[in-house]
């Protein structure tokens, strides 16, 4: 593909693919996939969007889903029509389980796909597609679809909520990694034997307070604040402490590598109109939330638009 502003875009980096790895083996199945805060409301929209789409689908299609993770689309797919061959693919080494119909290829990137030339009726992803490298994804997107290959993305949006959110998130986390934060408090009072000292405490509850005053709708400042607390009256407080923090590095990770992911207006459009030039007409539209203030995420698919309310696509 020629187009640059897809093609500099989303050079996938091996730390994601470990701060991947690592979510997916400490989130459980049943949770909402990377979304596990999405409100009702949203996850009913996103829910609905799916479902419209498999109900069209041709009997017993192969659908292949890129970037599965912990397998929300193939779930959905299941549920809706029992008939569809499912396949997912993510390049984290290990992935929640899923139903033994379901194949699922772990290690396996988007970039470069396992399958022969038209393995699959049925491509799809959800906020997946555009962490990889797009322009080599859709090559392969186009080799190992069929002729009339159906499509469905959902795409992080650069202007959307769920960016908003998330980078809020991430100046509060930092702010607890921070030189002076909750961290590096805790595990200076460790390495000076002061664990339980009255200081210690007061000192730590100083910053909290100031923490939760900064960020009074970040869940992440009281979170962080109660697991460093049980950790402190817990044996090996050290050890667990800095767990936590790799734990807290790596979603900072999964942040950045969301903020790069999301896709532009003109991306968007330019992705759909290289996959158009290869496959049939590809729609793309910015998918709404009733009640939201900002945009959720684009939907690009080349089967007819949705019927659920969208602001103007193309
Ligand atoms: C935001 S999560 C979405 C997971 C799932 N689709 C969902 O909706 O819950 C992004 C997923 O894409 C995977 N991923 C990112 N870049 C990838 C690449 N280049 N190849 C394969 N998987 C990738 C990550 O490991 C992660 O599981």
């Amino acid at each position: 593909m020629k187009n640059q502003s897809l093609a500099v875009k989303n050079i996938p980096l091996k730390h994601e693919a470990n701060a991947w790895s690592h979510y997916w083996r400490t989130t459980p199945a049943a949770s909402r996939g990377c979304l596990p805060d999405l409100p009702g409301v949203a996850a009913n929209h996103l829910q609905e969007i799916w479902r419209q789409f498999f109900v069209s689908l041709p009997r017993s299609a192969r659908l292949l889903d890129l970037g599965t993770g912990g397998g929300a689309v193939l779930t959905e797919a299941q549920a809706v029509r029992p008939d569809l061959q499912l396949s997912g693919v993510d390049y984290a080494a290990v992935l929640p389980k899923l139903d033994t119909a379901i194949t699922l290829y772990p290690e396996t990137r988007i970039e470069q796909l396992p399958f022969a030339d038209g393995s699959f009726e049925v491509i799809t992803s959800q906020f997946a597609l555009e962490y990889g490298n797009v322009s080599a994804a859709i090559q392969e997107v186009s080799r190992v679809s069929t002729f009339e290959g159906k499509y469905l993305f959902i795409c992080h949006h650069a202007d959307g909520v769920i960016v908003r959110d998330n980078l809020a998130r991430l100046k509060a986390l930092r702010e607890t990694l921070s030189p002076a934060g909750l961290f590096s408090t805790a595990v200076l009072a460790l390495r000076r034997r002061k664990k339980s000292t009255p200081e210690t405490w007061q000192r730590l509850a100083r910053i909290f307070a100031t923490l939760q005053r900064k960020h009074p709708d970040q869940s992440i400042v009281k979170e962080v604040a109660a697991d460093i607390a049980r950790i402190m009256a817990e044996p090996d407080s050290l050890e667990k402490l800095l767990a936590l923090r790799r734990a807290l590095e790596m979603e900072d990770q999964r942040i950045m590598a969301l903020k790069k992911a999301a896709l532009t207006e003109n991306q968007a459009r330019v992705l759909a109109e290289v996959l158009s030039a290869k496959q049939q007409a590809l729609h793309w539209e910015v998918v709404h939330v009733p009640g939201a203030d900002a945009p959720f995420a684009w939907r690009i698919s080349n089967l007819s638009r949705s019927s659920l309310p969208a602001s103007p696509g193309r």
